[in-house]
């Protein structure tokens, strides 16, 4: 494993930026698979350059066959380092093609093995919060159970917290009972990814990500948590008879609580994300004659270190470098 010495993030993100770019060029157009296409091509271009063996475990898009990183693509130049990757290509094509905030580019890498698979169940239920809180979380628990939890970690009353939930109608129940403990919400249309890092990043305002999204991004989000020191439980939420079906058959076991460890077993996990549209967490891709500034988020669980990276870049000189389609 010395090859994994190597802080990994630090090469990942140029992949998140190159995603950005070529994804940026989308916003507002209305067109998510255009989008979506242009940050997977960009994705596996630079990732090509990389020098590892790494193998796509969470790629995204069959939930609405969008354009995709399938699962089992392996990625990389090298034999060497074996690894997990989790791609989120896009998080938020909706808020992307509508040119809402927080859209990203996301992709982490862990060793080989480390990352959970589910790929029968597309939806998982999930909690998560920053470091204060960490292990202090019980999905099992009413949601207002968590919420006294989390305020008596963070020294603060129920009604000083902020929790941000998927706006959706499968969350009504929850929302009322989040409503009933005097918490505030924040609703968010799409993008449960930055949702869960702004619950475990300082300053964001936010203490709490709560509800049901998609399985993919979990683990997404749970490497990047694992960077922060934060924590995260899910469990696998079948959305419709077909998935029951399947999971009945299997006898996959839905009431099986996944942890941080469970989702990612590695503690050596790379985590880079990059701003397409502004937002909160990240500033957005912004373009000026002959180039274009971004704005990531690069982190390692092994050093614990948190970097973020401005970048200006040239496209003419990108584009001599042929690995990346911009136009
Ligand atoms: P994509 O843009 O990557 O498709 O996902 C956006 C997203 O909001 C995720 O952040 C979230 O986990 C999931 O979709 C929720 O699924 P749904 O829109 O079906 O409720």
């Amino acid at each position: 494993m010395e090859t994994m010495d190597r802080n990994l993030a630090l090469e990942l993100v140029r992949v998140t930026e190159a995603a950005a770019l070529l994804a940026g060029r989308w916003m507002g157009r209305g067109d998510k698979n255009a989008a979506d296409q242009g940050a997977v091509d960009a994705m596996r271009a630079v990732l090509n350059t990389i020098q590892m063996d790494g193998v796509v475990v969470i790629g995204e898009g069959e939930k609405d066959e969008a354009p995709m990183l399938f699962i089992g693509e392996h990625l990389g130049c090298a034999d060497a380092p074996k690894t997990d990757i989790a791609v989120d290509p896009v998080d938020g094509t909706r808020l992307l093609a509508n040119g809402m905030p927080n859209s990203v580019a996301v992709l982490a890498v862990a060793e080989r093995g480390s990352m959970f698979a589910s790929p029968e169940v597309m939806y998982m239920d999930k909690i998560a919060v920053g470091s204060e809180a960490a292990g202090r979380i019980d999905i099992t628990a009413p949601v207002a159970e968590n919420l006294t939890r989390i305020a008596a970690a963070k020294g603060r009353a129920v009604t000083d917290l902020t929790v941000v939930i998927l706006d959706r109608p499968r969350h009504d129940s929850l929302i009322a009972d989040v409503r009933a403990t005097g918490a505030r919400i924040k609703m968010i249309t799409d993008g449960d990814v930055a949702g869960a890092v702004m619950a475990a990043s300082p300053g964001t305002g936010i203490d709490a990500m709560v509800g049901i999204g998609g399985a993919p991004e979990a683990v997404v989000a749970a490497c990047a948590l694992k960077c922060l020191g934060g924590d995260m439980q899910c469990r696998l939420w079948p959305r419709n008879d077909a998935e029951r079906r399947i999971v009945a058959e299997r006898g996959i076991d839905t009431g099986r609580v996944l942890g941080l460890n469970d989702l990612v077993g590695s503690d050596n996990v790379f985590f880079a994300a990059t701003g397409i549209t502004d937002g909160e967490l990240l500033r957005g891709v912004h373009y000026f004659g002959g180039g274009a500034t971004t704005q990531s988020l690069v982190m390692r669980s092994k050093s614990g270190t948190i970097r973020r990276i401005d970048a200006t870049h040239r496209l003419a000189k990108l584009r001599q470098w042929g690995e990346v389609p911009l136009d």
